[in-house]
């Protein structure tokens, strides 16, 4: 039987934060009622401290939304723990996640502070949210980089003070995906009471690794993955829901499931990208314009005789209404007849030849070929339109 992989969405806290992607309430709660129809499992709504606007829409998105844990963000401060709480007061599901720096870098040169010092505000905040809240994940802030012998420690301190949850977070993109997973397992070899908390993966795409990054750590032991829509988030993005979600869909072998409605992928998606302004790029998998865009000639056969040739995934799985040929001096024959036959227009062997090559005249000064195109070369050529 699969095992489960819980989806906690980052794409209103993360990835809100990037500038130029803020949204006002009313646009969030759109996404969040997307992203409970989508069926992630976790909401992280904001950071309630960090503005007036963004608890307010804390507070709406945890009354808007009823299947989903609606989580909140803190520091490990008192002041923040209870603006996390105040916000999540009409969830029906509520999480406080909070947490501090974890490696050496962090602890010196931002808190300016010791192991010890860290260990004890980390013990204190878990402690002090489980008084607010029955759900509280930790978050070892630059964890990819952190001592893993400190790493444990402090995750056994934070469990054993009540977290249910703790993030290991690659917060700057810096691992390799065989170097993440191995740490996730020391974690899991070293930490006592590991058993009482779900381990959860938050990475960073610095290095264009986020996603393999989020996978051995699945394939090591977490079962909560951290990701937002179209891997947006702080500098190169988050981890991207959809490639996780099809990863483990394509991947069944592998033996995770998810909650996801991948049909409901690309909607949100489009969604996402148009209330933040922020284009998805055209060869983003999943998702991107190009994604289920077929080019050269040779792909273009293939995909025409069996479209399993070049597809790994329907794209109707992903809510992506059908893949396209597209026609440039890069395309054969088969493409070009394919697209002749769909306007309406037939030709035998010979007469193809001939529309064939003065196809390849008109593509070499064109990028793509439109459909317009085609209808004003067969008309120079005296073809008459189909009826
Ligand atoms: O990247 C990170 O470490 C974070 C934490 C706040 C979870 O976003
Ligand atoms: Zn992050």
């Amino acid at each position: 039987m699969s095992q489960k992989v819980h989806i906690f969405d980052t794409t209103l806290r993360d990835g809100e934060q990037v500038p130029g992607c803020q949204l006002t309430t009313r646009e969030k709660i759109e996404v969040a009622l997307e992203l409970e129809s989508l069926g992630v499992d976790i909401i992280e709504a904001g950071f309630p401290i960090s503005s007036p606007g963004d608890f307010n829409s804390v507070v709406e998105i945890a009354k808007a939304v009823k299947e989903p844990v609606v989580c909140g963000l803190s520091r490990c401060k008192k002041e923040d723990i209870d603006a996390a709480a105040a916000a999540l007061k009409f969830a029906r599901r509520k999480r406080i996640h909070t947490g501090i720096g974890a490696s050496d870098m962090h602890i010196k040169n931002k808190f300016n502070s010791t192991r010890e010092r860290i260990l004890e505000q980390a013990v204190w905040a878990v402690k002090y949210a489980r008084n607010l809240v029955d759900d509280v994940e930790f978050y070892a802030e630059d964890a990819g980089r952190a001592d893993l012998d400190f790493l444990c420690q402090l995750t056994e301190a934070v469990i054993g003070a009540g977290a249910t949850v703790v993030n290991i977070p690659d917060t700057t993109g810096y691992c390799l995906p065989e170097l993440y997973g191995k740490r996730i397992k020391y974690v899991f070899d070293h930490v006592r009471n590991v058993d009482q908390a779900t381990i959860s993966v938050h990475c960073h795409n610095d290095l264009g690794l986020a996603t393999a990054n989020t996978l051995a750590g699945i394939t090591n032991g977490a079962r909560q993955v951290e990701v937002t829509i179209n891997g947006i988030g702080e500098r190169a993005g988050n981890t991207s829901l959809e490639e996780i979600a099809m990863i483990l869909k394509v991947h069944k072998d592998l033996g995770y499931e998810t909650n996801i409605q991948t049909q409901k992928i690309y909607p949100i998606s489009r969604l996402v990208a148009e209330l933040m302004h922020m284009p998805v790029q055209a060869n983003k998998a999943i998702v991107g314009k190009h994604a289920f865009a077929h080019s050269s000639g040779i792909h273009q056969d293939g995909f025409l005789k069996n479209p399993e040739n070049y597809e790994i995934i329907n794209p109707n799985d992903v809510g992506v209404p059908n893949s396209s040929i597209i026609l440039s001096a890069r395309s054969g024959r088969a493409a070009l007849r394919h697209r002749l036959e769909l306007l309406g227009y037939s030709f035998g062997k010979t007469e193809m030849d001939g529309v064939y090559e003065r196809f390849l005249t008109v593509a070499d000064t064109r990028k793509v070929v439109e459909n317009e195109d085609l209808v004003e070369l067969l008309t120079l050529m005296r073809v008459e339109r189909p009826g």
